[in-house]
């Protein structure tokens, strides 16, 4: 039995917005929040109808934005409380829910709290941050060494799980709840319907187990700021790059009163630095992990996050798919792959209209900090060429390019300059071209996306996975109340398949109509029986 709430979580489609690198309104090169009310009506017609807005407040931006330096304000750049109050308006006369990103693990440097609790060891925000005398263990930041950072006002070291920028805040200090806990109502008291959390899994360390995640808190955490009645109806999703299976299934529990779903990246197979490895990886194995996770949800009536593209990592389609010649089959079929499963489908900004890896001769066309902090790490060991490399294949700035929305000056962004390079393949690869093609993915995912929405099976069905682990291919079914979708993806080079079916093919990137025989590279095909 599914619950009511959970259909209607299953019911979202989330769009993810990168905000600076959306759409410019007012000519400054940057997007902004007006930019992404001009596109509600483009993303209401893809199918979407939840938007999750990556950090938008007041922020130096060393990390774009997941510095904050004050969680109740706007960045000037992207605009005004007011207009993120009109966006919510807007989205929901449009029957569009807006998801917000909480970073509750750190704030900037810049932070009002930090810049009093630096002053001295004791001040009303002292035990704000975590400070010691020593550095505590060997932690490293993610963005390149140590995570302890020696302050000369307080003279004492701090924690920073990333840039020295970010100081961790000291959950085990119930004020720090408290300041949270406001952040979360503020934002539901002006109307957002939930949040993305941002690293979630380490506002709790556990110091004995030297782990800078997964706390003896944790729970306890999450449940302070979910958990209570005023705002058990939202929609969040944890953002959890370690953890065991059993860690994942109690802090994703919703009836626990934690988090709605969690993000959890055992198919992207990248962590900090080994998103920049090129490694063997295949989609058999992208398919039995994602296998193996609905089974999973399902026997425990969890919610699958459905995603293979965010911020962080390079396009999923170059990483794991074709970006040259099959493009398009490949971009639709793992469409297919991920969105016609039970759980919450996310789209990054992009992906729908087939967007590739950026490439790029000199560092100095990125911005992102991990991108060109690592990039000096790995000169040290080779060739500046090597090292481009593998930034142009693992870089965060591939997703966070400015959005391709025409092969016009500066690809419709912006009318001025964008605040950073284009990406290098924005005339041939933009939605607008997309769109007047024949092999249009972004009309590929309308169609998926409106499969989704009118069918109960594709909704809440069982999953079953029918292909075998040898096979090169996925093949599933979703079932529910006496109706049966079989979903079809080949991602090998030509897969011979036979289907016992009586059903019809609703959907196919090659305009397919037999239902069995040889599937050509990332053909996909959907039957309803
Ligand atoms: C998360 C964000 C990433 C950010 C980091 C620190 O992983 O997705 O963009 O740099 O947290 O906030
Ligand atoms: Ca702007």
């Amino acid at each position: 039995m599914i619950s009511e709430q959970y259909k209607k979580f299953l019911s979202y489609v989330i769009y993810q917005v990168y905000p600076r690198s959306f759409n410019d309104t007012n000519g400054d090169g940057i997007g902004d929040i007006n930019g992404v009310i001009e596109k509600l009506d483009y993303l209401k017609e893809l199918g979407v109808n939840a938007i999750w807005l990556c950090p938008c407040y007041k922020s130096p931006n060393d990390d774009n934005g997941y510095d904050i330096a004050d969680y109740r304000d706007i960045m000037d750049e992207f605009g005004t409380l007011d207009d993120v109050k009109r966006l919510i308006s807007e989205m929901h006369k449009r029957d569009m829910k807006l998801i917000m990103d909480l970073v509750p693990n750190h704030t900037s440097s810049e932070h009002e709290w930090f810049k009093q609790s630096r002053m001295s060891k004791d001040n009303p925000y002292s035990d704000y941050y975590y400070w010691f005398d020593e550095p505590q263990n060997d932690w490293q930041s993610c963005f390149c060494g140590s995570a302890w950072e020696y302050d000369e006002q307080r003279g004492q070291y701090y924690l920073h799980s990333y840039a020295p920028s970010q100081p961790d805040l000291n959950w085990e200090n119930p004020k720090v709840v408290k300041e949270i806990q406001d952040v979360v109502d503020f934002w539901v008291d002006l109307g957002v319907d939930g949040f993305r959390c941002d690293v979630i899994d380490q506002i709790s360390k556990d110091w004995e187990r030297n782990l800078n995640c997964f706390g003896p808190q944790l729970h306890d955490h999450i449940h302070a700021l979910f958990g209570r009645d005023k705002v058990r109806h939202i929609f969040t999703v944890g953002e959890c790059w370690a953890g065991d299976i059993d860690e994942i299934v109690r802090h994703s529990a919703y009836e626990r009163g934690e988090l709605s779903t969690l993000f959890q990246f055992d198919h992207l197979a990248c962590g900090c630095t080994t998103k920049f490895r090129k490694k063997p990886e295949s989609l058999k194995s992208v398919r039995d992990i994602i296998a193996k996770w609905q089974t999973l949800n399902q026997e425990r009536d969890l919610i699958h996050a459905l995603f293979t593209d965010n911020h962080d990592n390079g396009r999923f389609i170059s990483r794991m798919g074709n970006d040259g010649e099959l493009r398009y089959e490949s971009a639709t079929c793992l469409a297919a792959m991920f969105y016609l499963l039970r759980g919450v489908p996310f789209i990054y900004q992009g992906q729908e209209f087939g967007l590739t890896n950026s490439h790029h001769h000199s560092i100095d066309e990125f911005d992102d900090i991990e991108s060109v902090n690592i990039y000096k790490y790995f000169c040290e060991s080779m060739t500046p060429e090597e090292a481009i490399d593998k930034i142009n294949f693992g870089s965060r700035d591939n997703p966070r390019r400015p959005m391709s929305w025409t092969a016009g000056k500066n690809g419709g962004f912006s009318d001025a300059e964008p605040w950073m390079p284009l990406h290098s393949r924005y005339k041939e690869i933009n939605l607008e071209t997309d769109r007047n093609s024949e092999k249009s993915v972004f009309n590929f995912y309308r169609e998926i996306l409106k499969i989704r929405r009118e069918n109960d099976a594709i909704l809440y069905g069982d999953f079953e996975v029918i292909s075998k682990q040898e096979d090169g291919n996925f093949v599933f079914t979703r079932t529910y109340e006496g109706k049966r979708f079989i979903v079809i993806c080949n991602f090998e080079d030509e897969s011979e398949i036979s289907v016992e079916t009586s059903g019809k093919i609703i959907l196919s990137n090659y305009g397919r109509d037999a239902v069995s025989g040889t599937y050509r590279p990332y053909e996909v095909a959907i039957i309803e029986e």
